[in-house]
């Protein structure tokens, strides 16, 4: 695990773009799992910036998102995939075919999981998985419990979850669904990079955990311990929880 601490929430964010175009410089039919959230809205705006100076680069990379609210698709606001579609991917321009999303509208929802998993291996599995961290340390819809499910799978979200995301439809929590579609831990795990992006206090309790904190299902993000390459984008905000010290996080 790699911490890279940044001042501002700007900075990790434009760091973490940076990191994400060269990975797409390195392998130009890079696979890579994208999250939604307000944390990545900076670091797409970014990567978007930064591909405008060099469109072509992403003309072979492939993306699969990484979760979506069941009961959602592409014509409502508040679906990852139209908040995926607006903040990055209509501006990147990639072929519809190298686009994957989770069908929340799925009248199978086990069957609508196994193509999506099939899908991911088809490509050749994740290059590159973006991850923001929820305060509970749950990362995709991978809630925190006595347990966690290692493929795609239909999720059932937590109540402090669901609130958190009540700002994609208009702070009525009560439209925020009970359930979503998640890649696995490990389908996240199985990325050959991760770039988890965490930023502001209310990430700063679930960063130090699941940096030095056990690993355990209470906290999911405290498995990417165990990933080689997973690094951490977090600002000074998020980061608070960590001690500064030899070999330890210092301000990039
Ligand atoms: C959400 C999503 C995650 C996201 C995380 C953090 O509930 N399921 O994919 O990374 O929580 O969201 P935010 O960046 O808005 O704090």
């Amino acid at each position: 695990m790699e911490i890279r601490r940044f001042a501002s929430s700007d900075d990790a964010a434009s760091a973490a773009a940076a990191r994400v175009v060269e990975v797409v410089r390195d392998k130009p039919h890079a696979v890579i799992g994208l999250p939604a959230g307000r944390t990545m809205v900076p670091v797409y705006a970014e990567m978007v910036r930064l591909a405008r100076s060099a469109p072509s680069q992403w003309a072979q990379v492939r993306t699969f998102q990484v979760d979506e609210f069941i009961g959602l698709g592409r014509g409502d606001a508040g679906s990852f995939r139209s908040f995926l579609e607006r903040h990055l991917l209509d501006a990147l321009k990639l072929a519809a075919d190298h686009v994957a999303f989770l069908n929340g509208e799925a009248s199978d929802a086990l069957a609508e999981c196994e193509r999506y998993e099939r899908a991911i291996a088809e490509a050749g599995g994740l290059d590159l998985q973006l991850l923001g961290i929820g305060a509970n340390g749950h990362i995709g819809f991978n809630e925190p419990g006595d347990s966690l499910t290692a493929r795609t799978h239909l999720a059932t979200l937590h109540d402090e979850t669901r609130r958190a995301n009540a700002m994609w439809f208009e702070n009525d929590v009560l439209r925020v669904p009970h359930r979503a579609l998640s890649m696995g831990m490990a389908t996240l795990l199985g990325a050959r990079t991760v770039v988890l992006v965490a930023t502001g206090d209310s990430k700063a309790d679930a960063v130090a955990r699941a940096v030095t904190g056990t690993v355990t299902t209470k906290l999911p993000a405290s498995f990417l311990q165990l990933h080689r390459a997973a690094e951490f984008y977090v600002d000074a905000a998020a980061a608070k929880g960590l001690m500064p010290g030899p070999g330890g996080p210092g301000l990039h």
